[in-house]
């Protein structure tokens, strides 16, 4: 579907197609594929299952978890991303910066997780080369393919991957392993914890276009929009065979209308094991630029050719559009001034946490721009990639974040890869090298922010550079050398340093820092909440019109970027617990809008706003004298209380307006003029009582695809419909068909409510009697020999201990083990029961031992295995075991050294037994309104069909929604 043909009325529709349009484009991009690993990975919790490496990168001694083998039924089922930090309780003992999650140095079980996924790849992918891709793992990873360590990455925010041609199994299975540490994260707010961001596998020819090897930008005569554009565009080529290669580099620019505008082809020779770079000037006439309010885009289609045939092909999205950041005018788009009005956003969200399924991502930007914000600040790090994609195509110009401050090899590797991977976002116009950096006045962070600025600008030469400093008129350090000066606050101070140096553009960075909980009006320490009617303890300039009137004044300064758009977890202020996140947003963290949404609506937007706040739900306060002020756009405002007038006032520019008023129930009311004309009229009114509960989908059909997403708000209503804006009423909810529930939120900062609900398979052992056992020489498998048999007399033979430093057998001993297992009705009506000689460690004392060689297993006489490994194995056998007294008999041959019976999980353990493990039982989800509100995300299981949601709440009518899912 062509992207201009659509007319983005309301923004989820939009979002659909530009998703719907993603997909197709990652379909069609053979004989390059970038597979998904989203889907079933299997996930486990805790600090028991060591880590291995450091002996050898081949993954002997690597913990057995990364074993094809490795037994991890008990393990969880998920599917990325996931973010395990989401799933815990909060505790009042953990750091308030991170919202009281306990993950940390003192909760070392909850800071480490374990993810496996298998993966099977036909023969016919013999010759293609692997590279394993992860968006980004909280917070240190190590990656083990098939046992081997491929990868250990520190950092939570970057892109990594690695080529794994070398290890692939083409005959079976092949198994991925990620531990992902949590204990030390990099942030003072929530960061989330394990595998937040997609998983990716590509396959590639051997000669084929490089990661992240394209880069295509626009460049028009002297950066002013003309008639004639040129697109450049630089393909990096691999060759990963060792010989020599000829290939020949298609490129082709499609329009947003899906029209062919321009074509070129370069030859390129490839020395072996070797990459190229082919550049390319295509020049085609009335390109339709980009920008947030007409966000069009192009594609390049680059095809690499080789030996006559296709072997490598890309398609990217791309904008045209030119940008500038001047001393004099502040900030240039397509030529014209454009004032920049930003939010700074963390990338979490009710429900998800840090996990953020690509459809919020686009439901999040669309919220931002329905107050007008056009800008989008990465704080404090690199952002999902999906987020670029959304301000790509919802509009919305990003200032892009690299965490750390840094000229090191590894910082510079940091800031390279993100320039590399963002470059070809239209949204993306400027790269911030860090934020509020305790040494950004020295000589030295000059010196290395200068070493940052020279390697963006030979990476792209067409976005400039800045720093989100947090001081005043101060000019050393990086302020010093980065071409454009950014203004973490301080804004008071920026005429002085404009006028000392003029040659310098100008941008804020951060501003605002305004605090206030939804649809709260009194400052509240002992819950955690903040007034509406703000501000709060952080002096004058932190009130959202000061700086927005002295910065909206200045045409030299570039615009700014509020602190911030949502609400996200950790960082409470001004008080801590049971406050557990943050209340700067001009939208809560569900991104339900709180009062300042219509401040910055009114003064970011040009059709008439007009809103009033509070509530008017205040029983017990009648007479008293309340503060109602009016957020518009309109020059004149009057107001009203059950209809009669209480006075029109004038609205200065950039302000806001203010009315004591005695409180009676009743409905308050605003007209708002321009000149003499009634432009925007509004009303709160008293509520009833609580009558219904009432949902309402953002999108009513949503993609069959596993990942796409029904944001639903839930609100509680009186009988009039009318949201209550005082209520809290536990809602339960319950789900049927095509979907399932992600998360809830509701906004509120100290709610402690599970944000999400998970299921665990639920398992238990029953072990066994104790072991008797004997040297049988000459043994084989043999179903008739006597000692199989469940009635065979074992008394005389020895006893098993898990302790003795006496050899027990040696090496070419052939050997019958005997134990007696009691199990009841209930045990075997388990899920799965299996005889497991180890596995399933979910604690250390569970790991019951190792076969050690090959062998066989006999349940009540009956062969259920053989095992030629030295692993720890288990063996599904519900089907031959009974209730009451069962028979295992394990026989095997002693292939290797002598050994000896021991309880420490390396030798002979006695402790073999029989799991019974039950699958997860679905959990109930509910959640309470925050002053009426809640919020609800529903996910796609993938199949095509309906999902049907209900939700109901004590005394109040139930409320129920339907939801196709489609292909
Ligand atoms: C800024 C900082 C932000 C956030 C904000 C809260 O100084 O850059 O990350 O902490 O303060 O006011």
């Amino acid at each position: 579907m062509s992207l201009s043909r659509l007319r983005p009325v309301r923004w989820f529709s939009l979002a659909v197609a530009v998703i719907a349009a993603h997909m197709h484009a990652a379909a069609t991009d053979s004989p390059r594929e970038h597979l998904s690993l989203d889907a079933n990975w299997k996930f486990h919790l805790g600090d028991d299952l060591g880590i291995g490496f450091g002996r050898t990168q081949s993954g002997v001694g690597s913990p057995e978890a990364t074993r094809l083998e490795f037994n991890d039924l008990a393990w969880r089922t998920i599917n990325l991303p996931h973010d395990w930090a989401n799933e815990l309780p909060y505790d009042k003992t953990a750091n308030f910066s991170g919202g009281y999650i306990p993950i940390g140095t003192s909760f070392p079980k909850n800071s480490i997780g374990w993810y496996r996924r298998t993966l099977t790849l036909p023969a016919t992918d013999a010759g293609k080369r692997f590279r394993l891709q992860f968006d980004g793992a909280m917070h240190d990873a190590t990656v083990w393919f098939n046992g081997w360590v491929v990868k250990r990455h520190e950092g939570g925010y970057e892109q990594f991957s690695e080529d794994i041609t070398d290890l692939v199994n083409l005959d079976g299975p092949n198994i991925i392993t990620v531990r992902v540490d949590a204990t030390y994260g990099e942030g003072w707010w929530y960061e989330g914890a394990g595998l937040y961001r997609h998983v990716w596998l590509d396959k590639t020819a051997p000669v084929a276009i490089a990661p992240d090897g394209i880069f295509v930008y626009s460049k028009f005569k002297d950066n002013k929009p003309a008639d004639q554009v040129e697109v450049v565009s630089e393909t990096t080529v691999l060759n990963s065979l060792p010989t020599a290669q000829k290939a020949t580099v298609r490129l082709e620019i499609i329009n947003p209308d899906g029209g062919t505008v321009a074509k070129t082809e370069q030859a390129v020779a490839l020395l072996g094991s070797d990459r190229s770079e082919v550049k390319a000037s295509l020049v085609f006439m009335k390109p339709d630029l980009w920008s947030p309010e007409s966000p069009k885009l192009y594609h390049l289609i680059t095809t690499v050719e080789a030996n006559g045939k296709v072997v490598s092909r890309l398609k990217t999205e791309f904008g045209i559009r030119t940008l500038a950041f001047d001393k004099d005018q502040g900030f240039l788009l397509n030529g014209q001034r454009y004032e920049i009005q930003g939010t700074c956003n963390h990338e979490v969200h009710a429900g998800v946490g840090a996990a953020i399924p690509d459809a919020l991502q686009y439901f999040r930007v669309a919220r931002l721009k329905e107050c007008g914000a056009n800008a989008y600040r990465t704080a404090h790090n690199p952002p999902a990639p999906e987020l670029l994609e959304a301000c790509d195509r919802l509009g919305m110009i990003v200032m892009d974040e690299c965490r750390l401050l840094g000229s090191d090899e590894g910082n510079l590797h940091k800031w390279e890869s993100l320039i590399r991977r963002d470059r070809n976002h239209p949204s993306v116009v400027i790269w911030n090298t860090c934020n509020e950096e305790p040494l950004k006045a020295q000589a030295a962070a000059g010196r290395v922010a200068l070493s940052m600025q020279t390697l963006a600008k030979k990476l792209d030469p067409t976005r400039p550079v800045t720093a989100a400093a947090n001081i005043g008129n101060v000019y050393s350090g990086l302020m010093s050398t980065l071409e454009v000066r950014g203004w973490n606050y301080n804004e008071g101070a920026a005429v002085a340093y404009h006028a000392a140096h003029p040659e310098q553009p100008n941008v804020g960075t951060e501003t605002a820092s305004y605090l206030s909980t939804r649809g709260v009006y009194e400052h509240d320490k002992d819950k955690g909440y903040v007034s509406s009617y703000g501000p709060f303890g952080y002096g004058l300039d932190q009130i959202n019109k000061t700086w927005w009137s002295q910065v909206a004044n200045l045409p030299w300064f570039a615009g700014s970027f509020v602190w911030c758009g949502f609400d996200y977890r950790g960082e409470p202020h001004p008080y801590r617990w049971p406050n557990i996140s943050s209340a700067f947003g001009i939208l809560d963290t569900c991104g339900f809008p709180k009062d300042e949404f219509y401040y910055y609506k009114a003064w970011w937007t040009k059709a008439p706003v007009l809103h009033l706040l509070p509530h008017w739900n205040w029983a017990g306060k009648e007479g008293q004298e309340l503060l109602v002020q009016a957020l518009s756009n309109c020059e004149q405002v009057e107001l009203f209380l059950n209809g009669q007038s209480l006075g029109k006032q004038k609205m200065e520019p950039n302000g806001r307006l203010s009315w004591k008023v005695k409180y009676a129930p009743g409905t308050l009311s605003a007209k708002g003029y321009i000149g003499d004309k009634l432009v925007a009229e509004t009303k709160v009114e008293t509520t009833g009582l609580a009558s219904a509960v009432q949902l309402t989908t953002d999108r009513a059909r949503i993609a069959a695809d596993g990942a796409d997403l029904s944001i639903i708000t839930v609100a509680v209503i009186d009988d009039q419909r009318r949201v209550v804006p005082v209520a809290e009423n536990k809602i339960t909810f319950t789900l049927s068909g095509t979907g399932k529930i992600i998360g809830v939120g509701n906004g509120d900062p100290s709610s402690h409510e599970p944000d999400t609900y998970i299921s665990t398979p639920t398992m238990k052992s029953a072990a066994s009697a104790g072991w008797r056992w004997k040297l049988a020489p000459g043994l084989a498998k043999a179903a008739a020999a006597p000692e199989y048999a469940s009635d065979f007399d074992d008394s005389n033979w020895a006893t098993i201990r898990a302790d003795t430093n006496a050899p027990a057998f040696k090496k070419s001993d052939t050997i019958i083990m005997r134990t007696h297992i009691n199990l009841t009705k209930a045990d075997l009506a388990s899920d799965v029961v299996q005889v497991s000689f180890g596995g399933i460690p979910v604690k250390a004392e569970d790991a019951a031992g190792e076969i050690p060689d090959t062998g066989w297993l006999f349940v009540n006489q009956q062969c259920v295995g053989e095992t030629t490994s030295k692993l720890t194995d288990s063996f599904d056998c519900k089907s031959q075991l009974h209730v009451g007294n069962n028979v295992i008999v394990w026989a095997f041959n002693n292939l290797r050294q002598e050994r000896r019976f021991s309880a420490d999980n390396k030798g002979m353990n006695p402790k073999v037994s029989v799991m019974l493990v039950n699958n997860p039982v679905a959990p109930v989800w509910s959640r309470s309104v925050f002053n009426g509100l809640a919020q609800i995300i529903v996910q796609s299981t993938g199949e095509v069909g309906e999902i049907k949601l209900t939700a109901s709440a004590e005394g109040l009518q139930p409320a129920t929604t339907l939801i196709r899912t489609q292909k």
